[in-house]
């Protein structure tokens, strides 16, 4: 089947309660580990791409990267996303690029100029058949280029979230209940805790309307060690707690967004190859264990954790 927006994937999912993961791709290894996962398990499938991966990699050769996934994956619905447009411009750029769905992120802004800016981008998609994400509230962590303090973070207000959807017209939000983006989330020593009581009012608020976690790694340990155990150095790397994202996910929450835990498969598993076999240089060889490092923690992902498994 051609690529599809998540119209019908977040209603299933919301209904079903389970949630989509959305993951993040930079290179062909990252797309192949991921789509395999999902062909593997039968799941439905967001692949997504930042500003920062677009500058990486080229706006067509993702594009073109996805369009083969979809090729060797014909019976799963995947969906093309822009994680995090910075504006309307690079929105366009990529509705009229080949994707099935855009997030503006214009969550830094105040609230009045989040909905202009929403409101442009999905006057534009919609006009093009393109599914809109908007955010509100702010997340900790780096995006791109930019970082967001823990001080300058803060939780999505539920008493903003009905005029924002409605003033806007979008199809999905993205809200803040204390995920962060990065391999560093929490710090060591206290308890990881969302913040159910913010969704559950935001899910009284906006009935049947689906909503967008992100920053949602949960940083595996066994990553982090192979990643330390082989020359690396990150020491309190630590993620969301994943009996709280599956909770999050059988709740309104329909797109649970991963990239950090690809990185860490990827990064743990190349030094361990290098650390183990300091002669070798052929990229394949080290690229392969690692897409089957990233294939093995998506599935995990889709089935123990979003429950998607067997749902495309
Ligand atoms: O939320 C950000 C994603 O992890 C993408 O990261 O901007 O480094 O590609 P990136
Ligand atoms: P992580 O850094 O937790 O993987 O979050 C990814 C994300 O939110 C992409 O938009
Ligand atoms: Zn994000």
């Amino acid at each position: 089947m051609p690529l599809v927006t998540t119209t019908e994937m977040f209603k299933k999912a919301y209904t079903g309660g389970y949630a989509i993961g959305a993951f993040n791709v930079n290179n062909m290894e990252i797309v192949q580990g991921i789509t395999e996962a999902a062909r593997e398990v039968n799941a439905p499938l967001i692949l997504q791409v930042s500003k920062g991966a677009r500058a990486y990699a080229n706006h067509t050769y993702l594009v073109k990267l996805v369009e083969a996934a979809v090729i060797e994956c014909p019976n799963i619905p995947i969906a093309l996303h822009l994680d995090h447009g910075p504006d309307f411009e690079t929105c366009k750029s990529c509705i009229d690029g080949g994707f099935t769905s855009v997030m503006i992120d214009a969550s830094s802004k105040p609230f009045e100029e989040n909905i202009e800016i929403t409101k442009q981008v999905v006057a534009y998609a919609h006009d093009h058949g393109v599914v809109v994400e908007a955010e509100l509230g702010t997340l900790a962590g780096i995006e791109d280029d930019v970082q967001v303090s823990a001080e300058d973070s803060s939780y999505t207000r539920p008493e903003e979230v009905q005029e924002f959807v409605e003033k806007t017209g979008c199809d999905s939000l993205a809200i803040a209940i204390g995920t962060s983006h990065g391999a560093y989330k929490f710090k060591p020593g206290t308890k990881p805790q969302l913040r159910f009581d913010v969704l559950e009012e935001v899910e009284k608020r906006l009935p049947n309307f689906p909503i967008v976690l992100h920053g949602s790694s949960s940083v595996p340990q066994e990553f982090v060690e192979m990643i330390n155990a082989n020359g690396g150095n990150m020491p309190g790397a630590i993620g969301v707690p994943e009996d709280q994202l599956r909770k999050a996910a059988s709740m309104a929450v329909c797109k649970i967004n991963i990239d950090s835990d690809l990185r860490l498969a990827m990064t743990g598993t190349v030094r361990q190859f290098f650390a183990q076999h300091p002669d070798k240089f052929d990229p394949r060889e080290y690229l392969k264990p690692a897409r089957s490092a990233i294939k093995e923690m998506v599935k995990h992902k889709l089935i123990n954790v979003l429950g998607c498994d067997g749902k495309a």
